[in-house]
């Protein structure tokens, strides 16, 4: 797979390949970082921006790691007006990040806008949609006053993304199985909340484990703390690999 994945390519391409973690770099500052992605090959792993450390570092970061031959996705779930959220998107655009994502609560034309803005580039990134946070367990949404099961959320807001013309949807590898059936192999999942087991949960409810994710019909896995919070991120990233390759053949 060439460097900068975020060229328009068909999405059976995206996922040809072996390289399915994508590691959340929740860190603070620009030294800690750097001295993480010293010791990691492009090939064997993709990065992910979140709002924390896009805040402290800016898209300044973002372009290093890009530069360096990274896939990016930027998870910033934006959130807000369609026309702003067009705009936002379509600035990640330039930065040259491989994938990007807006919230599905922020509604159908909202994705649209957002769809639309980047439909016509030459070079696009993915735009993803988060379903419902896998930190949400359904009791976040009874005490919100949202009705309904978390999965028919879930798929709900999966049909809308898929119907403004989104590549996929960020969601619990719980719901994998499920979303795949149902939008097809061509429609993207991307899912945090994987733990390889024995790990620590942390604050995620619905969690996974790599090789249940990939047989399930997850793309990409977002693996975060406990890779980055590891004594040994290098080996943890080598045993998740490890156990997604084999559930790949
Ligand atoms: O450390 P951990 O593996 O829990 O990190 C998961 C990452 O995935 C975090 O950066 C979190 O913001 C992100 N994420 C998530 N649930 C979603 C979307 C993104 O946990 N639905």
């Amino acid at each position: 797979m060439g460097k900068h994945c975020f060229e328009l390519r068909c999405r059976s391409e995206v996922v040809n390949d072996e390289n399915r973690v994508v590691i959340a770099l929740d860190y603070t500052n620009e030294t800690d970082v750097l001295a993480m992605i010293e010791r990691l090959d492009p090939q064997r792993c993709r990065l992910k921006v979140g709002k924390e450390l896009f805040t402290y570092c800016g898209p300044q970061l973002v372009q290093k790691l890009v530069d360096r031959g990274f896939d990016v996705f930027l998870d910033l779930k934006y959130h807000d007006i369609p026309n702003t959220v067009a705009g936002a998107v379509s600035a990640s655009a330039t930065l040259g990040v491989w994938m990007v994502n807006v919230h599905a609560s922020g509604g159908f034309a909202m994705m649209k806008a957002a769809a639309d803005a980047l439909k016509d580039l030459d070079k696009r990134p993915l735009l993803i949609a988060v379903t419902v946070l896998t930190s949400t367990a359904q009791s976040d949404l009874d005490h919100l006053d949202i009705p309904g099961a978390i999965e028919e959320r879930v798929l709900h807001y999966a049909k809308l993304a898929k119907e403004a013309g989104l590549d996929g949807v960020v969601c619990s590898a719980q719901e994998a199985k499920r979303l795949k059936a149902e939008l097809g192999s061509d429609f993207l999942l991307v899912t945090p909340g994987i733990r390889p087991s024995g790990a620590d949960a942390g604050d995620q409810h619905r969690i996974v484990t790599p090789a249940k994710a990939i047989t399930d019909g997850s793309d990409f896995l977002v693996v975060g703390r406990p890779i980055t919070q590891a004594d040994n991120p290098l080996q943890v990233l080598h045993e998740i690999n490890t156990e997604v390759e084999s559930s790949l053949h």
